[in-house]
């Protein structure tokens, strides 16, 4: 049984990138055993940013007690995380961006990552209308789950022009992401 970590960083919750990171999660499924640890960024109420503090480079362990720390240990355990954001300006949203910060810990006192080699990840991207800069940030995510390790399986990127639907061509691309990180 392999454990999928959907990270869902929209405060929006019947938005756009969640829609789609639902359709990930579906192909996940199948008629497989995967488990899905789903998180919610918007329902966070206690998040504090990375204070630079260098203890994580010692102990491997970020000491701040919130709402991200269990989800960094769950991304620690897992096999796949499905990354979900809105392109807010040139960035993640400040949600997703607090968690990104505090995977230092996922990093040694060598510079070299400290959790379990053989992860995968998929990157989801949704915006108004900026496809260059939604494009950019899947980039800049991949590469980052990409230096801790992981592999990436693929990268959506969806302009929605301001609708409150995916269409069902993006839906079918998540869900063919989703169904190879199925455990059979
Ligand atoms: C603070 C903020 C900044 C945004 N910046 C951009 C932007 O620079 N370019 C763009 O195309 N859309 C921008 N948007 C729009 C969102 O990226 C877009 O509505 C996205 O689909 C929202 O994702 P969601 O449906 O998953 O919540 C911004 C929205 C907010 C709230």
């Amino acid at each position: 049984m392999s454990r999928v970590v959907a990270i869902l960083s929209s405060p929006r919750r019947d938005g756009n990138s969640n829609a789609i990171a639902r359709a990930v999660m579906d192909g996940a499924m199948g008629l497989s055993t995967n488990v899905i640890g789903l998180y919610r960024l918007g329902t966070f109420r206690n998040i504090r940013g990375c204070t630079a503090c260098e203890e994580c480079r010692e102990t491997g362990v970020c000491h701040l007690d919130d709402d991200i720390a269990p989800l960094l240990s769950d991304i620690k355990e897992s096999s796949a995380v499905i990354v979900a954001t809105p392109l807010y300006f040139s960035g993640p949203s400040a949600q997703y961006k607090a968690l990104e910060d505090r995977m230092r810990s996922f990093y040694g006192p060598d510079g070299k990552p400290n959790i379990p080699p053989g992860k995968k990840a998929v990157i989801l991207v949704t915006c108004m209308d900026d496809t260059d800069g939604a494009g950019q940030l899947a980039s800049n995510l991949a590469r980052f789950y990409s230096n801790l390790g992981f592999e990436i399986l693929g990268k959506i990127v969806y302009a929605s022009g301001g609708r409150e639907t995916v269409d069902a061509e993006t839906l079918a691309e998540a869900k063919r992401l989703g169904s190879l990180l199925r455990n059979n």
